[in-house]
């Protein structure tokens, strides 16, 4: 339950997830796992690189989150992810310095992890996604 802030992974936003693990996994990377999340309305693959993780993210219905931003603005970066040991303090630390969180209580993302995300206006205009560490 301690260690310091890392980056856990960085998420890309795609139409069609098993093309796009494809293209990744020619440059190398392999993916470990691919997961369905309700909660976010997407499909995702996890391809680890390093300590830290690309994450595809495929919209799983026409009318969520990535979905919208897929139509908005095409495949690309959706968001980073930096891994916190404690995320409940960790929100109150974003809080405390003026960084507005985008849901009220932190949620289950993939892997199990409790989730929360940032508002970008506030973390110099990219989505941030805070994942609490697996606990041991
Ligand atoms: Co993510």
């Amino acid at each position: 339950m301690s260690g310091p802030v890392g980056l856990d992974h960085v998420a890309v936003a795609v139409h069609d997830l098993d093309a796009a693990v494809r293209r990744y996994e020619s440059l190398g990377l392999r993916c470990q796992h691919v997961e369905d999340v309700p909660s976010e309305g997407v499909r995702v693959a996890f391809l680890p690189a390093g300590e830290a993780a690309l994450e595809l993210l495929q919209p799983l219905q026409p009318d969520g989150p990535v979905a919208r931003f897929l139509q908005a603005r095409g495949e690309g970066l959706h968001h980073v992810a930096l891994r916190v040991p404690d995320l409940d303090a960790a929100l109150e630390r974003a809080r405390a310095a003026g960084v507005r969180v985008l849901e009220p209580a932190p949620r289950l993302g993939s892997r199990g992890r409790r989730v929360a995300f940032l508002h970008p206006k506030d973390t110099s205009g990219v989505l941030v996604e805070l994942v609490e560490a697996a606990r041991r």
